[in-house]
């Protein structure tokens, strides 16, 4: 059932090639930092958490050649591959999250041989996608208590497999839920301008027998006054101390839509997207990405030249629009100012 996203083989990160899918499952070796860095940045991997790891990967090979035996070279050369993956992509949390946790694992192992720091790494590295993977199934397990037999619901963006170790994060909820032998069936928003709806979360689900509609973003209000839509199942990139989230471009409106709708619109998130330095969404940034992405679809233009764009690539759900957090340590309801960090501490 898992697709691998994301592995380590042969001293090297391997990942699919998302830009490619649906029409080729091609996978890409990254032996290098800058690899890993292009690959982040034109989403050959994407989703939150598989950037994470990605990431910590893009660590290891980014220091793995380094011919050092002094720490202190070591150490600046390993800051200095920390600092360029960070830049990337700035609004998943979850990337700088795993590159602190490999940069803690160096200095609290500040004595040892380069050798042997370069082994602790690769197992932090490992060990941060052996965690998502057990992860994802538990938040799944939480997810699919809330699906009743028979609900249709409605994602956006990919927050699956794909954007993951193993299960995804939305997904993961209907995986398990069918699991469970509960009927489910998804409506899909497409998810322009990077097709991620289209092209990765109908490929997942079709491939794991969910039954799946895609839609156009701009039709999601109309299907919910049709009375269609029992749940909305959303990933996220950054959520703030208060539970106002970063998600994929448009998962805002469809929030507005499920509010004035009373569809209950759930956030699936591991402990790794909540940012506790971070006290509300107007400090979160949001990435703004190349007007090529709006201008052009699948490479053809669609637009005339010269004509004015405008791409963020996410937006910001206020907490008010959200009716529950399904992470692996359970199900937060409001207030969120309280138990969100009631929950993880
Ligand atoms: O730009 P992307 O494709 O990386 O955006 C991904 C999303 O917005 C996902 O919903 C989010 O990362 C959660 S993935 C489990």
């Amino acid at each position: 059932m898992p697709i691998p996203t994301i592995e380590w083989k042969n001293n090297c990160v391997r990942i699919i090639d998302q830009t490619k899918l649906p029409l080729k499952l091609e996978y890409l070796d990254c032996h290098d930092a800058k690899t890993v860095w292009k690959a982040i940045k034109e989403l050959k991997v994407r989703g939150a958490p598989a950037i994470g790891i990605a990431g910590a990967f893009g660590v290891m090979v980014g220091v793995n050649k380094v011919r050092t035996d002094n720490a202190n070279t070591f150490k600046k050369k390993l800051d200095e591959v920390i600092r360029y993956l960070a830049s990337s992509r700035p609004t998943a949390v979850n990337l700088s999250w795993a590159l602190e946790r490999m940069r803690q694992v160096a200095y609290h192992h500040a004595q040892v041989s380069v050798s042997r720091k370069k082994e602790l790494l690769l197992q932090e590295a490992l060990k941060i996608l052996e965690e998502d993977k057990a992860i994802c199934r538990t938040m799944a397990d939480y997810g699919a208590s809330l699906i009743n037999d028979f609900d249709t619901c409605l994602t956006i963006c990919n927050a699956g497999a794909l954007a993951t170790a193993d299960y995804g994060t939305a997904l993961g909820v209907f995986y398990r839920a069918k699991e469970k032998g509960k009927t489910v069936k998804v409506f899909a928003c497409e998810t322009r301008p990077l097709l991620q709806g289209a092209r990765l979360t109908s490929w997942e689900l079709k491939k794991h027998n969910i039954e799946v509609t895609l839609i156009a973003d701009n039709t999601a209000a109309y299907l919910m006054r049709e009375g269609k839509i029992n749940k909305v199942f959303v990933g996220a990139d950054r959520i703030a101390k208060n539970g106002d989230t970063a998600n994929k471009i448009g998962t805002f409106n469809l929030a507005l839509i499920s509010h004035y709708h009373k569809v209950p619109l759930y956030v699936v998130a591991p402990r790794s997207t909540f940012d506790f330095g971070v006290s509300s969404g107007k400090d979160i940034i949001i990435e703004h990405r190349h007007d090529i992405e709006v201008l052009e679809l699948q490479a053809q233009p669609i637009a005339p030249k010269g004509v004015k764009v405008y791409n963020p690539a996410f937006d910001v759900t206020g907490n008010e629009f959200i009716t529950a957090f399904v992470t692996e340590k359970g199900l937060i309801y409001p207030p969120f100012a309280s138990t969100i960090s009631h929950a993880f501490t």
